[in-house]
């Protein structure tokens, strides 16, 4: 007998979407107990989320997220909204009893982190956080193979994000869309949007980070506010690059920027260890590279592991040996697992907590850019 896990949705922009897709397809795929159901979704102009809920099946709308926390039959709260609403709806949600599903990065800054951190843990509520890239098949396989310890000790870990849509000038900042730019609605630029992805696979994989050195840029400084039409100081990180130490005694280097002409989402990571080293490059995802010392020395090279068989994470819920999964499945990945960590009681990480220690690595790295010195995590 299923049991129903009723969804608030609040957001019908990318991740609105992306979300609803992977509740959608959960029980086509996975044998979950607990099953979605897209209960209502929730944002301001009343035409436009009726015509997402339309499309996505969602039985009902509300424009008012605060009077969609006072609906009993309401289980699960999606946060899918600009980075700067997280804390207030999270905390809210949390006090309205309601399970949170919440965006990255969990908030503007670490302060609103513990925050939101102490509110899920009073009031009892589960919590995850979207980081959706640990749930790539590839990448899971990675991180397996690290905590097998095949890699033996790992001596770096190196990530990029890289991207080249805001080199315009005329690109505006602030609103739908480009509130990416303005750093009173995202915090921060690439560090926030991007970085604390690689952050978060990074510490999944590797453990604590310590400590960061760090330089930014913000190559454009004014750009016209897409609403008001005024020129403005642009105060995100257009480009970061970092240095860390991690717990382990592993040395790390981050790069970041939206500013690499020809690079879309070019989302790349490496370790390496005493044994062995692990590639992976989401443009290419369903792909991960492995270098076995071990393997003997005539045949010895990088192996190319087309991550598709059935004993590959996630991937005997999907189709046959062969036959890769995409983007979107992380998500619905996330989702299955959000399900069965009902059914077992289980955290469905990162959660709060988890990601409270990425926005922290976040918060040192900017302040390490403009202090011109090392900064360290507590
Ligand atoms: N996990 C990922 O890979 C990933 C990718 C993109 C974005 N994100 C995160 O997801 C969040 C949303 O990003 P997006 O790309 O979907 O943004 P978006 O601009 O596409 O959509 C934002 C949505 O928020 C709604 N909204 C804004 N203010 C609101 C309010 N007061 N009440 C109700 N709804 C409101 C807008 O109407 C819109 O539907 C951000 O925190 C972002 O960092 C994560």
């Amino acid at each position: 007998m299923s049991k129903a896990l009723n969804i608030g949705m609040i957001g019908y922009g990318f991740m609105g979407r992306a979300h609803s897709n992977g509740y959608n397809r959960v029980p086509n795929f996975f044998d979950t107990e607990y099953v979605p159901v897209l209960k209502t979704a929730c944002a301001r102009n009343k035409e436009k989320v009726q015509a997402f809920a339309d499309t996505w099946g969602y039985e009902s709308i509300e424009t008012d997220w605060r009077k969609m926390l006072e609906r009993d039959d309401i289980d699960a709260v999606d946060i899918c909204v600009p980075n700067n609403l997280h804390k207030e709806m999270a905390i809210a949600a949390a006090e309205a009893g309601k399970m949170i599903l919440c965006e990255k990065p969990l908030a503007m800054n670490a302060e609103e982190g513990i925050e939101m951190c102490e509110a899920v843990e009073k009031a009892g509520v589960k919590n995850t956080v979207w980081y959706n890239y640990r749930r790539v098949p590839a990448v899971t396989l990675a991180k397996n193979i690290v905590d097998r310890g095949d890699l033996g000790k790992i001596f770096h870990y190196r990530a990029n994000f890289l991207q080249d849509w805001t080199i315009s000038p005329d690109v505006p900042q602030g609103g739908a869309a480009v509130w990416r730019l303005s750093a009173e609605e995202a915090g921060s630029g690439v560090t926030g949007d991007l970085l604390a992805h690689c952050i978060d696979t990074a510490i999944w994989i590797n453990g604590n980070i310590t400590s960061v050195t760090a330089m930014t840029e913000t190559f454009i400084k004014e750009r016209k506010h897409q609403d008001t039409g005024e020129m403005l100081p642009v105060n995100i990180d257009d480009a970061c690059a970092f240095l860390a130490r991690f717990e382990n005694g592993s040395l790390a280097i981050f790069e970041s920027t939206r500013y690499a002409r020809g690079h879309k989402a070019l989302y790349t990571l490496e370790v390496n260890g005493e044994n062995g080293s692990l590639s992976w490059d989401l443009h290419d995802l369903h792909h991960l590279k492995y270098f076995n010392h071990d393997d003997e020395s005539i045949v010895r090279g990088w192996r190319d592991i087309h991550v598709s068989d059935g004993e590959h994470p996630y991937m005997d819920k999907w189709w046959v040996p062969g036959l890769q999964v995409g983007y979107e499945h992380s998500f619905v990945h996330h989702v299955a697992d959000f399900c069965k960590s009902l059914e077992t009681g289980e955290e469905c990480g990162p959660t709060f907590r988890d990601a409270l220690e990425t926005q922290k690595v976040c918060d040192a790295v900017l302040n390490s850019a403009k202090s011109k010195s090392w900064e360290t995590i507590n």
